[in-house]
C-alpha cells in the first residue's frame, strides 16, 4: 500500500506512543514460563508483538487480550510448554525468532518455527552456534536462515564470549541458560540493551551482573508479575525527530522509555543542540521512563561510530534523515549489523536518500551525509521494512513536494497508527 505524505509548516502536540516492543516480547515471553498468571499493561500492539503472543500460544499457553494493550498470560512454568503440530509464525521479527529460539532449546520436543520473506533472510547462525554448543539441536537452510527446527531438552551451561553485539543473541543464551545445569556466561564484545536481565529479575530470577559478563543459574524458577510496559523510545524517535526539524514546533511524549541502553538518540541529539527536556524521569516495572519535551532547534552534526552503535542502532533511519538538515551533517561507521535488519538498511537509506536529492557516501559499514541539503519528495521504499518507511515518512514532512512511500503500511510492524498520529500532530 503506498502511503502519501505532504510537507508540514508546524507539528505539535502531546501524544503516547505505544508500549516498547523489545520489552514486550520479553515480558511475554517470561510469562509463558513462569508459574501463576502475568499481568502486562501496555503491551505493544505492534505486528511484532502479536507474532511472540501466536507463537506462545501455538506452544500451549493461554494469553487474554484484555484490551488491545492489556494481556494476561496463564504462566506454565519452566517445564509446561507443549509442542505444536504447526510450524511457528514469527512473521517479521527477528527478536520473536531469536529469542524464543533460547526457549526452545530447553524444550525435549520439536518445534519448528519459520517467518515472512524478510525474516526468512536472516542469519541465524549468531544463535545456532551457542544453542548447538549447549546441547540443543538446530537445523536452518543451508544458509543458516529460518526455518529452524528446534529440539532440545536440559542443556549444559555454557561461557561464551558473543561475535556480534547483539541485545537478541544475549537474550536467547540467557533463557536457555534457565534450562541448563550449572551457570551460563556470556560476555558482550558491546553493551546492548538489558531489557532480559531486567525483566528475569522482574520475575524473580537471580541474575549475575559484572563489567565482564552477565551470569544465570539454571533452574531457576519464575513467579507471574504485573507490569507496564514504557512507551517504545524507538518509535518515539520519529516523532522527536519531526519535531526538532520542522520549525515552530513543540511535542510532549509522555512515559517514554529510557532505559541506559536504548537513550542514545535523546542524548545524541541533546548534543547536537537539540531542545529535549526530560520531565518527571521515574523507575517503572525497573526501567527508567520519564517525558519528554522537545522543541524545534539547529542541530549541529557529528559522528556515530563503536560502542554508541548498539545504543542506536534501530535509530540510525531516522537519524540519517535528520543528518541532512543538520549543519555539519552525520558520519555513521561501525553499523555492519545494519545490513541485516529487516532489510539492508544501510542500501535502503542510501537508495532513498538519493531519490530525494540529497548527496551521501555509502560505506559498507555505514554512511556519510553531508548536512544543510534540500531534500525534494520523491517516490521512495521501505522495501517492507518498518523503520525505513517512517524515517522516510518524516524526510517527506520536512521535504519539498510530495513523497510517496511504497509499502507505507508496513509501519504497523513496530508502529500501528504512526500516520494517523502524524496527520493528527501536523495539522492540530
Ligand atoms: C532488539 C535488539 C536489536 C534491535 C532489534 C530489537 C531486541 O537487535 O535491532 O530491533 O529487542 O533485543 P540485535 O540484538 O540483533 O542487535
Amino acid at each position: 500500500m503506498k502511503v502519501t505524505i505532504t510537507p508540514s509548516n508546524k507539528i505539535s502536540g502531546q501524544v503516547k506512543v505505544p508500549g516498547d516492543k523489545s520489552i514486550s516480547h520479553r515480558l511475554a515471553m517470561l510469562g509463558a514460563i513462569a508459574e501463576r498468571k502475568t499481568t502486562i499493561n501496555r503491551f505493544s500492539t505492534s505486528a511484532d508483538c502479536t507474532s511472540t503472543l501466536n507463537c506462545l500460544r501455538q506452544l500451549g499457553v493461554q494469553i487474554e487480550t484484555m484490551a488491545p494493550d492489556q494481556v494476561v498470560i496463564a504462566g506454565r512454568g519452566l517445564w509446561g510448554l507443549r509442542p505444536s503440530t504447526e510450524t511457528l509464525d514469527a512473521g517479521n521479527s527477528g527478536s520473536t525468532i531469536r529469542m524464543l529460539s533460547g526457549i526452545l532449546a530447553g524444550q525435549d520436543f520439536l518445534t519448528k518455527i519459520s517467518g515472512d520473506a524478510s525474516l526468512r533472510n536472516r542469519p541465524m547462525s549468531r544463535i545456532i552456534d551457542p544453542l548447538s554448543q549447549m546441547g540443543a539441536w538446530i537445523e536452518a537452510t543451508q544458509d543458516s536462515t529460518p526455518p529452524l527446527s528446534i529440539r532440545g531438552g536440559t542443556l549444559r551451561s555454557l561461557d561464551y564470549s558473543m561475535p556480534v553485539a547483539s541485545a537478541q543473541v544475549k537474550s536467547a543464551i540467557l533463557l536457555a541458560g534457565l534450562y541448563a545445569n550449572g551457570e551460563t556466561w556470556i560476555r558482550e564484545p558491546e553493551r546492548t540493551r538489558n531489557h532480559t536481565e531486567l525483566a528475569l529479575q522482574q520475575f524473580g530470577v537471580e541474575v549475575s551482573l559484572s563489567q565482564e559478563a552477565i551470569g544465570i543459574r539454571g533452574g531457576q524458577k519464575l513467579l507471574g508479575i504485573e507490569t507496564i510496559v514504557p512507551g517504545d523510545i524507538s518509535s518515539a524517535a520519529f516523532l522527536i525527530a519531526a519535531t526538532l526539524l520542522i520549525p515552530n514546533s513543540e511535542t510532549i511524549i509522555e512515559n517514554v522509555g529510557l532505559n541506559p541502553g536504548r537513550r542514545g538518540i535523546v542524548d545524541i541529539l541533546i548534543q547536537m543542540g537539540g531542545s529535549i527536556e526530560i520531565l518527571r524521569e521515574t523507575l517503572l516495572g525497573g526501567e527508567a521512563v520519564g517525558d519528554l519535551r522537545i522543541r524545534s532547534s539547529p542541530l549541529q552534526g557529528g559522528s556515530l561510530t563503536g560502542s554508541l552503535i548498539p545504543q542506536i542502532i534501530d535509530e540510525i533511519p531516522i537519524l540519517a534523515v535528520l543528518a541532512t538538515k543538520t549543519k555539519d551533517g552525520l558520519i555513521i561507521r561501525d553499523a555492519t549489523e545494519l545490513r541485516v535488519k529487516e532489510s539492508n538498511r544501510i542500501k535502503s537509506i542510501v537508495e532513498n536518500l538519493r531519490a530525494m536529492g540529497a548527496t551521501v557516501e555509502e560505506y559498507e559499514d555505514g554512511m556519510a551525509i553531508p548536512g544543510q541539503q534540500p531534500l525534494q519528495g520523491a517516490l521512495v521504499t521501505s522495501q517492507g521494512d518498518h523503520r525505513i518507511a517512517m524515517a522516510f515518512a518524516i524526510a517527506g514532512l520536512v521535504a519539498k513536494g510530495t513523497t510517496t512511500i511504497e509499502d507505507g503500511h508496513c509501519a504497523a510492524i513496530s508502529f500501528p497508527g504512526f500516520y494517523r498520529l502524524l496527520e493528527r500532530l501536523t495539522s492540530s
